[in-house]
């Protein structure tokens, strides 16, 4: 179906950060397929698991226990600080998890009709209650009746929220990304997150964080939330944790990690032997490359080295980001730049109309970190002396 509007390119294959096309001409990868292949393309350790786990066993059934699975479980949770996990497939289908949790937790304490806070410029997913939920009016036209039990309060305002809890008893959770990626890179006050997870501990709400973006080492944290010294009650996590095998994952803590039971939720795939042995080679090598770190080091190069050439610039809003998660915000549209970085043998993105966003591949090296920072910023210099139309 006409789903996307795609760019007039085929890729035949990967290695690192690096793609090539049909053609063979060879591209720079700053975009990790939006946030998935954060071990770059074609990583041996994914490759070795992969492969070696098609000759196994790829799938029983949730009817049966399956070791994959809980050694995944087992090391998420050490990692995270988290108690329990449950797995799906997808980004919307790990939100849908923790949307059903605080309804269900909401439920046994007997608030008939709860609702969740949410921010404007979200995203949460494509799915109907994941699209509700997302702050984005584009995402959601045409597709109402949206599904309730949502309240939105702009992103990075605590006071909006503490308003919000005055005139709604029945609010039962947070959902909040750490940094909004389709929104456009919005990276909230330093102590946004402590803040929210104060408000939920007075509310008695659950703090669920959204973390299929900003998780998997791409902010310099293997999960965006361990730089901010809280924990929160509920994590989500997708796109990274496969490096492009699907699987999602929800992840829960204390009362939230004991709502779902036998009956109450589940999924065909979720969780196969296949799905966790990948995910369990991108974890292991995550950890043994400290690639969390590099994504720091990286990151402020990249941050600094873009604030440095373009900072001053008229037609430059901000350069903003954490660890390899970085948007570049212009005054105009500029969605022409993501051709002509194509042109150019680079693969970007612009998100919300005016940012520029990259989310490289963690294993990006001090070379291709260079030659990224040179390209784009001379592309971005020659974009706002020649502008084009879109
Ligand atoms: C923060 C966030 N949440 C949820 C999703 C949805 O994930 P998926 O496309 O795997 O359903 C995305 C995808 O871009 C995302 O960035």
């Amino acid at each position: 179906m006409g789903t996307y509007n795609r760019l007039a390119v085929t890729f035949a294959r990967g290695e690192g950060v690096w793609l090539w096309d049909t053609a063979g001409k060879r591209y720079l990868d700053a975009l990790s397929g939006i946030a998935v292949c954060g071990l770059g393309h074609a990583h041996p350790a994914v490759c070795e698991a992969l492969c070696d786990q098609a000759g196994i066993l790829v799938h029983t059934s949730n009817l049966y226990r399956i070791g994959a699975q809980e050694t995944l479980g087992k090391l998420l949770t050490e990692l995270s600080g988290m108690d329990k996990v449950f797995f799906c497939n997808s980004g919307a289908e790990a939100n849908e998890a923790a949307i059903k949790i605080a309804r269900l937790h909401a439920h046994r304490q007997g608030m008939e009709q709860p609702a969740i806070l949410v921010m404007e410029s979200s995203f949460h997913g494509r799915t109907l209650a994941t699209m509700s939920a997302t702050g984005n009016r584009k995402v959601q036209a045409g597709f109402e009746p949206l599904v309730q039990g949502f309240v939105r309060v702009p992103y990075n305002d605590l006071e909006a929220i503490e308003t919000a809890a005055a005139n709604r008893p029945n609010i039962a959770a947070i959902l909040v990304e750490p940094i909004q990626g389709e929104g456009g890179i919005n990276v909230p006050a330093d102590d946004y997150l402590s803040q929210l997870r104060a408000l939920c501990d007075r509310h008695g709400w659950l703090l669920m964080l959204d973390e299929i973006q900003t998780g998997m080492g791409r902010t310099g944290h293997l999960f965006s939330y361990q730089g901010n010294g809280i924990q929160p009650d509920v994590v989500t996590l997708a796109k990274g944790l496969g490096n492009g095998f699907p699987i999602g994952a929800c992840l829960a803590r204390g009362a939230a990690a004991k709502v779902l039971g036998p009956g109450t939720h589940g999924s065909t795939f979720g969780g196969s032997p296949l799905a966790c042995r990948v995910a369990l080679s991108v974890l292991e090598t995550l950890e043994r490359d400290r690639l969390a770190d590099r994504a720091s080091r990286m990151g402020e190069y990249l941050l600094s080295g873009f604030e440095q050439t373009l900072g001053a610039r008229e037609g430059i809003v901000q350069v903003r980001g954490r660890g390899l998660m970085i948007g570049i915000e212009l005054d105009r549209p500029c969605g022409d730049l993501v051709h002509r970085a194509l042109e150019g043998g680079l693969l970007i993105n612009v998100t919300a109309e005016r940012v520029v966003r990259l989310l490289p591949p963690l294993v990006l090296e001090q070379a291709e970190a260079e030659l990224l920072l040179q390209q784009l910023a001379s592309l971005i210099e020659r974009f706002l002396e020649a502008p084009a139309s879109s």
